[in-house]
C-alpha cells in the first residue's frame, strides 16, 4: 500500500475494491478517493466481479481461494507473491525490469496468472541481470545472508527480542570496563542456550548466531530456498529448456529486512572487469556498482544502508584466483520491496497501461 500510494497507482484504477480476511465491513484504507467498505476475501461471488486481483496474503490464501475462483468461471488477472502458483505452466514469474519481454509475451498469449518470484531470486536478478542479458553467465554459486523478514513479521520481532535478551543478560558485566571479555562471552552463550531464550519462531538462536537452512528439505540435500534459486531464475529468464546451473547455501542471519548474497560467477568468456561493471550498472534503474574499495564498500554495501530503499548495490567485483573467467560479486537488497511487493504493483501498472 505504501508503494502504491507513493506511485499514485490508484489514480489509474477506476474502481479499487479492498478485501479482508479478518475485518469485513470495516472502512478501507485512505487512498484519496471513495471506496466501498472492506469485503470478504473468501466471498467468491464478490471476487468474481474483479478484472484483476492483487494479493499479498500468502500461499494459504491463494491455495484456498484461487481454484474456487477459476472453477467459478473467473477469467481475470491474478497477481500474488506466493509460491503456490509460481512454477505452474500457466503462470509467469514477474520481475519486469528483468523479464518484461517474457511478461509481454505471456499477456499476448492470454496468460492470466502473474506471480512474484522468491525474494532471493528476484534480488539476485535485479543485481546481476546485466550479466544474464549479455549471455555472460555459465553458472552461478550463490551464498546467501538472508534477513529475518523473509521468515515473517513474528520472526523480525523475535530477532529483536533475542538481541535484547543477550544485552540484558550481559549488561552488568558490560557496564564494568574492567570485566573480562571471556566472562561476557560466557554470559552471552549461557543466555542464548537457556530455556528462557525467545526461540518460538526460529526454533533456535539467530541473534549472535546464524541458521544455515531455510525452508524445508527438497531433494539431493538441498533446501527449498536453494532449489528455487535454480528453477525460478531460469523460469523468469525464459531459459527453462536450457537452464543455467545455479546453486549455493542459503543462510539466515540477524539482519532485519535486507537479503545479501555472495556470488561466484563462472563467465562464458574472459570479459574485462570495466565492461562487466558497465553491464551490471546499466541493466536497470535501481542497480548500482559499488567500487571494490574498503571504505565505500563498508558504507554502501550493507543492509543498514539499503534497508527501506529500492536500491540494489552490487560490489566486491573482482576476478578470482580460480582464473579470469571467475567473477566475485556481492549484492544487498530489501526483500520486502523488490523481494515481494514491488514486482506485484508494477505488474498491475503494466496491465493498466
Ligand atoms: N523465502 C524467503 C526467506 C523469503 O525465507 O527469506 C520469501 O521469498
Amino acid at each position: 500500500m505504501q508503494r502504491m500510494l507513493e506511485e499514485k497507482d490508484f489514480d489509474h484504477i477506476d474502481e479499487p475494491v479492498f478485501f479482508t480476511t479478518s475485518q469485513v465491513g470495516a472502512a478501507g484504507p485512505e487512498i484519496g478517493k471513495a471506496i466501498p467498505a472492506l469485503k470478504d476475501a473468501r466471498d467468491i461471488d464478490e471476487l468474481k466481479q474483479m478484472d484483476a486481483i492483487i494479493s499479498c496474503q500468502g500461499g494459504d490464501y491463494t491455495t484456498e481461494v484461487f481454484g474456487k475462483l477459476r472453477a467459478a468461471g473467473w477469467e481475470g488477472y491474478w497477481i500474488d507473491a506466493a509460491s503456490t502458483l509460481r512454477m505452474a505452466d500457466d503462470s509467469i514469474i514477474v520481475l519486469d525490469p528483468v523479464n518484461l519481454d517474457v511478461i509481454k509475451n505471456g499477456l499476448s498469449k492470454g496468460v492470466k496468472n502473474y506471480i512474484g518470484g522468491n525474494c532471493t531470486v528476484s534480488l539476485m536478478l535485479m543485481g546481476l541481470g546485466g550479466l544474464f542479458k549479455a549471455g555472460l553467465v555459465e553458472w552461478i554459486s550463490s551464498m546467501t545472508y538472508q534477513a529475518a523478514s523473509g521468515a515473517g513479521a513474528q520472526n523480525m520481532r523475535e530477532l529483536i527480542k533475542q538481541m535484547g535478551q543477550i544485552h540484558a543478560g550481559s549488561e552488568a558485566l558490560l557496564a564494568n570496563p574492567s570485566s573480562a571479555i571471556l566472562d561476557i562471552d560466557r554470559q552471552v552463550a549461557d543466555t542464548m542456550r537457556s530455556d528462557e531464550f525467545a526461540t518460538a519462531n526460529f526454533g533456535v538462536p539467530l541473534a549472535g548466531s546464524l541458521i544455515p537452512w531455510i525452508d524445508k528439505a527438497v531433494e539431493e540435500g538441498q533446501s527449498k530456498e536453494e532449489w528455487k534459486g535454480f528453477v525460478e531464475t531460469n523460469k523468469i529468464l525464459g531459459l527453462s529448456d536450457s537452464p543455467v546451473p545455479i546453486d549455493g547455501t542459503c543462510v539466515r542471519i540477524g539482519a532485519m529486512r535486507c537479503h545479501s548474497q555472495a556470488f561466484t560467477v563462472k563467465l562464458t568468456r574472459n570479459a574485462p572487469l570495466d565492461e562487466i561493471e558497465a553491464m551490471i550498472a546499466e541493466a536497470n534503474d535501481w542497480v548500482s556498482v559499488v567500487p571494490n574499495e574498503r571504505e565505500i564498500t563498508m558504507r554502501d554495501l550493507s543492509p543498514a544502508k539499503v534497508t527501506g530503499t529500492l536500491g540494489i548495490p552490487v560490489g566486491r567485483l573482482r576476478k578470482m584466483k580460480m582464473g579470469p573467467d571467475y567473477l566475485n560479486a556481492f549484492s544487498v537488497g530489501d526483500q520486502l520491496l523488490w523481494g515481494a511487493a514491488e514486482p506485484l504493483r508494477r505488474m498491475l501498472r503494466i496491465l493498466l497501461e
